[in-house]
């Protein structure tokens, strides 16, 4: 049977993307940022995953403003990124596991999940970066992705509670798959930033930390919240922590923690980094 091993949270800023292709691993910006990553890595290198299922938002590169499905998942035999403009070298396409992407959409339908089924999906910066951040060296990932990408950028956004559950709803299909496979799930993003307008800039470090703390044990209570106040409280990108709720909704009730990191700034952004395992 399938099971989700556990989830990591980590931020998927272009800038890291950029800084991972200069190496600037120990430049005194960056090193408080990339010093948190062996940890994550030694522990994939433990638990070695068959598949991640990466919850993520495209920021304009598969979908754009026209057309902004809710909540979307790949079903492609591989998945490629393209030049998004921040500089971004192109990358070797990820391989994909259709056949568990699909046993996942008709789980989610039949769960009452309507999304978008995406046998084509180009991935973006939101993807990218966090892969390159966990499995740095290509020629030994043998991992396969399934991309799940939601709307943080056209409002009406999803709201954190229906997240939540839909998060619950990938558990529920991951663990009725009957192939063994080993997935972790990434929620990718946050913590708090606003990219734009008068508040650019804006980084809530107490909100952060607090959420950080609560995704553990109380997730529920970061559930609550509306997508307003997570814009007011976390700035308008800060929404992205609706991704993080996917990653905890599919781990299951109780978690261990075995990893966390959290440095501002990192660009724009509070960079949040949570290793869960589960029980
Ligand atoms: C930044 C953060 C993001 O989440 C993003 O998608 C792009 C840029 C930033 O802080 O620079
Ligand atoms: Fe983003």
């Amino acid at each position: 049977m399938a099971k989700i091993v556990g989830g990591v949270t980590t931020s998927h800023i272009p800038a890291i993307g950029n800084a991972i292709a200069k190496e600037l691993f120990e430049d005194p910006y960056w090193k408080p940022f990339f010093d948190g990553y062996p940890a994550v890595r030694e522990w994939l290198d433990q638990v070695k995953p068959d598949v991640a299922i990466v919850v993520y938002n495209d920021h304009g590169l598969n979908f754009f403003l026209d057309k902004m499905p809710t909540f979307s998942v790949g079903a492609a035999f591989e998945y490629t990124n393209k030049d998004e403009g921040w500089g971004l070298q192109p990358l070797p396409p990820y391989e994909g596991d259709p056949e568990l992407s699909w046993h996942l959409i008709e789980s989610l339908v039949a769960d009452e999940f309507d999304i978008c089924s995406c046998q084509e999906m180009a991935v973006d910066h939101g993807f990218t970066v966090p892969m390159s951040l966990l499995w740095p060296d290509r020629s030994k990932m043998t991992v396969k992705t399934i991309p799940v990408a939601v709307n943080t950028v056209q409002h009406p956004l999803p709201s954190p509670a229906r997240c939540f559950k839909l998060g619950q709803a990938i558990g529920r299909a991951v663990e009725s798959y009957g192939k063994d496979k080993k997935v972790v799930v990434l929620g990718t993003g946050g913590l708090s930033h606003q990219l734009d307008g008068e508040r650019a800039g804006f980084i809530n470090k107490e909100f952060d930390l607090m959420c950080l703390e609560k995704i553990v044990d109380e997730p529920e209570a970061l559930a609550r919240y509306s997508i307003h106040d997570l814009v007011r409280l976390a700035g308008a990108q800060g929404a992205e922590l609706i991704l993080w709720l996917i990653m905890r909704g599919a781990l299951g009730e109780k978690v261990s923690k075995v990893h966390s990191n959290y440095h501002i700034p990192i660009s724009n952004t509070g960079a949040g980094l949570l290793v869960l395992e589960s029980a």
